[in-house]
């Protein structure tokens, strides 16, 4: 598999003479299984262009905070919470300045202030500058932030100088993005996720079940973000047509009742549980033996209440995981969902619209809004695949503050 299958990278290109290697950079990165969007500083468009960096990228470049077209494409927030990494390639003395302090005066600062994804440096710059002191001082203080430096190497520079301060070489630069990501990915390490996923069944008689629209496909797609972040998923699915993710412990399940016998067998060895399923609410009472026939020109079936799995899960005393619930919804999406997670003891709940066209039920894209008892955070239309990885990174940032 390409090291960097399905991740999110925003490329920022600062100015730089090395900004020439940009679309070089792009498209190693890209062949590596990365997606990649560009953001430019004003002075990097001195030494690249924009277009050069969409046709190799398949995305447009954004440069502007202020473009409310761009804006509304893909605004600064949304990036940030999209990336999975964020590097600043070349960066220059004046943005490492600019980062070290905070500032987000142009869309790069401001993405990279705005972002929950790791931050990698590769600076660029004079030797003279790179020794300087106070250059010195900003890149100590972005490293004990967190961010990672990706050189600088050593070598002729384009000022005739020699020394330190040159842009990494483009696969040094790739080694450098791989090995930050797969550090990353143990940020869920330890961890154990149990997640229900999809409808469940509920039989009528022999031939004939009652059931629901759920596709499965936002619960399958936040055991493959978990796992991705380096989390033992448990997957206790209803019948779906989806092919359980690798390295998941797949569980698969028919009815409202056995999903319920198994997240709570699970639930207390797991760190997070997140209840994606959409499990009936009631199951038929007595389920005929024989295929019922059609004697009758019309017939009743009695149906029994099912128990709610998630908030079992949540009234566990002991073991008790940080216990996530989704809620569907047709109307008043806020109070139903506030409603749910205070009635159900929920840590967070994930409330869509499903009357929504082109999002909810069996569709590829969604929008979430998550609710805990005292904020809330927004999600907008995207994959659920990057729903999904934006979502676990609010659950596990959630359930850290909480231990
Ligand atoms: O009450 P409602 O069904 O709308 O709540 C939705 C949330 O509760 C979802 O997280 C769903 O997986 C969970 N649920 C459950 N067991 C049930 C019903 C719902 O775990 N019997």
């Amino acid at each position: 598999m390409q090291a960097l299958h399905n991740k999110n990278i925003v490329l920022g290109i600062t100015g730089g003479i090395a900004a020439y290697k940009g679309p070089e950079l792009v498209r190693r990165l890209k062949e590596q299984g990365a997606n990649v969007r560009v953001v430019v500083t004003e002075s990097a468009k001195a030494f690249v262009t924009p277009l050069s960096l969409q046709a190799v990228s398949a995305n447009p470049v954004s440069d502007d905070l202020l473009d409310p077209q761009a804006e509304l494409a893909m605004g600064h927030i949304e990036l940030a919470k999209w990336a999975d990494l964020v590097v600043v390639a070349p960066a220059t003395a004046n943005t490492i300045a600019k980062l070290a302090h905070g500032m987000a005066d142009d869309l790069l600062t401001t993405i990279a202030l705005a972002t929950a994804a790791p931050l990698a440096i590769a600076p660029a710059m004079n030797q003279q500058m790179w020794h300087n002191p106070m250059t010195q001082k900003n890149v100590a203080a972005l490293t004990a932030y967190g961010a990672t430096l990706l050189g600088p190497g050593s070598g002729e520079q384009a000022c005739g100088d020699v020394g330190l301060g040159r842009m990494l070489d483009v696969p040094e630069l790739v080694s450098g993005v791989i090995e930050v990501l797969s550090t990353n990915q143990q940020l869920l390490a330890g961890q154990h996720w149990v997640i229900t996923a999809g409808p469940t069944q509920e039989p009528i008689d022999p031939v004939r079940y009652i059931s629901n629209h759920s596709s499965g496909k936002m619960g399958y797609a936040v055991a493959q973000a978990a796992l991705e972040a380096g989390a033992k998923v448990t997957l206790i699915s209803g019948p779906t047509k989806l092919a359980p993710p690798q390295g998941a412990d797949f569980i698969p399940v028919i009815t409202a009742a056995e999903m319920h016998q198994q997240a709570l067998s699970h639930a207390t060895s797991a760190n997070i549980f997140v209840a994606c399923a959409a499990v009936a609410d009631y199951r038929v009472a007595q389920v005929a033996d024989q295929k019922i026939k059609k004697h009758e020109d019309a017939m009743q079936i009695s149906m029994v209440k099912n128990p709610d799995i998630v908030a079992d899960v949540a009234g566990l005393t002991q073991g008790r995981p940080f216990t996530v619930g989704f809620a569907a919804e047709t109307q008043d999406v806020e109070q139903y969902a506030r409603g749910k997670l205070q009635r159900k003891n929920l840590d967070l709940i994930a409330a869509n619209n499903v009357s929504l066209s082109g999002q909810g039920f069996n569709s590829d894209d969604n929008a979430l809004t998550v609710f805990s008892a005292d904020d809330r955070t927004e999600l907008a239309l995207t994959s659920k695949s990057q729903l999904a990885k934006e979502l676990v990174a609010i659950i596990s940032s959630k359930a850290e503050r909480k231990a």
